[in-house]
């Protein structure tokens, strides 16, 4: 008689920094560690495998991680001497970028992984445990990866989804280009089935993930083919899409935001900053004239469309008069919510060596100013919803008793007192009350809604 040997349970603590598409990576690095034994866990206190999925986009995340490093030291050390193994791995962003310099500078480092080769965690943690063979592994493409990982166990009712990775933009400031190396989108077959397969276990909120997302251009079709392909799957009830790029905003697209109605009326559109000066310096191949077109036609398109953005304050060579400029850009478009940073030199960016360097007294500055008016406009969105009935898809339970927890289409957070609401239902929520970050509301019942 043979008996079937189960690998024995070990505890793994991922820690996620940075954006989306590294939350939507390590679902996917635990995927494929949950056949070797690997449990998640949500502290690293006893963790038998701990992996740090890390973020290079600004200096302040890759310092994050060195001193992170030094922690897991102390916890590898007060392990070992219980007798226990722990295995570190670096995965992501910084992992790709300074994959040398980590196994130089942190021995208790076992592997670095960069984002194209987590398919290979498996090995690469045999041969870590074996102390043979690499340490660094970050040699692989998109194509790869996604070929590779196992099927998709969903987390709840809302779920990021991975259609394309890389960048061939080259903004002057940005690493993603380095690091997540040249554009590469799915086909549209692979997204599909594995929609599919999310829809199948509860999921009706898909978010497609890419660093250029719009610019998707898998092999079966377009952007715009792959939202109506996505729009047909029944349990799916909203689709939403980040990261993009305003130049790939094409007519396809926007006429999309008013036709497709599983297509939510928020979007986010990064436009870094309102001086064409600056723009240009960005490399960033629109100018404030093109992005203020752009949302136009979106609005023409979707009267209510919410609109989130990114900015950078202190690109080399700002003005205070390009700053300004900025500022009356975010007056003139009014954004539902927006991230705003200080710029950031990041090595081997051509930004990085470029004239005109401005003072950290200066950009921080620019930024409480940016900010109070971004935090100002945001609140003001927010209360405007008050007095209005709004699809609210429950996610889970609120903080209070007897409350429920869910988001509005325009992606606010929204409490609502409801006993009986279960995650994955969409129910019509009276906002009542509203703050910076959230929203308060009351159920409507569907029969007092009808009379
Ligand atoms: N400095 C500051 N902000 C940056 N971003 C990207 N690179 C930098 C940098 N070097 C911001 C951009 C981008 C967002 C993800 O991060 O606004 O859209
Ligand atoms: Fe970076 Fe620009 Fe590419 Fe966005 S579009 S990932 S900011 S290079």
């Amino acid at each position: 008689m043979s008996e079937h040997k189960r690998p024995e349970p070990k505890r793994l603590f991922i820690e996620t920094y940075g954006c989306q598409m590294n939350v939507y990576d390590s679902e996917r690095m635990r995927d494929v560690l949950r056949p070797l034994g690997y449990t998640p866990s949500d502290k690293p206190d006893d963790a038998d495998l701990v992996v740090l999925n890390t973020c290079h986009i600004r200096e302040k995340a890759t310092e994050k991680v060195y001193s992170e490093i030094g922690r897991l030291r102390a916890h590898k050390e007060r392990r070992a001497a219980e007798g226990k193994t722990t295995t570190i791995a670096i995965a992501g962003c910084v992992a790709q970028a300074e994959g040398e310099e980590i196994i130089a500078r942190a021995p208790e480092v076992d592997l670095v992984v960069g984002p194209q080769a987590y398919h290979k965690l498996p090995e690469l943690i045999a041969r870590a445990a074996r102390k043979t063979g690499e340490r660094l592994a970050a040699d692989f493409t998109a194509q790869e990866k996604f070929d590779a990982l196992p099927a998709r166990v969903a987390d709840g009712v809302s779920a990021f989804l991975s259609i394309q990775e890389g960048c061939d933009k080259f903004c002057t400031f940005c690493v993603v280009p380095y690091t997540r190396g040249a554009e590469y989108s799915r086909p549209m077959a692979d997204v599909l089935a594995e929609a599919r397969a999310l829809a199948d276990q509860g999921v009706r909120e898909i978010t497609l993930l890419g660093q250029n997302v719009n610019a998707y251009h898998g092999e079966g079709g377009s952007f715009a083919d792959l939202l109506n392909a996505i729009g047909e799957i029944a349990g799916v009830a909203r689709i939403r899409y980040m990261t993009s790029h305003p130049v790939e905003m094409d007519d396809a697209l926007i006429a999309l935001h008013g036709a497709a109605p599983k297509l939510m009326p928020y979007l986010h559109l990064p436009v870094q900053s309102g001086s064409d000066r600056i723009l240009k310096a960005m490399n960033r191949k629109h100018d404030g004239a093109l992005y203020r077109d752009i949302i136009a036609r979106l609005r023409a398109a979707r009267r209510d469309i919410a609109l989130s953005t990114d900015l950078i304050v202190g690109f080399p060579g700002e003005r205070e008069q390009d700053f300004e400029a900025t500022l009356d850009l975010v007056r003139e478009i009014g954004f539902a919510s927006a991230y705003s940073f200080k710029y950031s030199p990041r090595p081997g960016t051509p930004a990085a060596a470029m004239m005109g360097q401005v003072d950290e007294a200066v950009k921080n500055e620019r930024l409480q100013r940016l900010q109070a008016l971004l935090f100002a406009q945001q609140l003001a969105f927010n209360q405007s919803q008050i007095g209005r009935v709004l699809d609210v898809l429950v996610t889970g339970r609120g903080r209070r008793p007897g409350q429920a927890h869910g988001r509005s289409p325009y992606l606010q957070s929204v409490h609502f007192a409801d006993e009986r609401a279960r995650d994955g239902e969409i129910v019509p929520v009276r906002i009542v009350g509203a703050s910076q970050n959230s929203l308060a509301g009351e159920r409507v019942m569907a029969a007092t809604e009808a009379a």
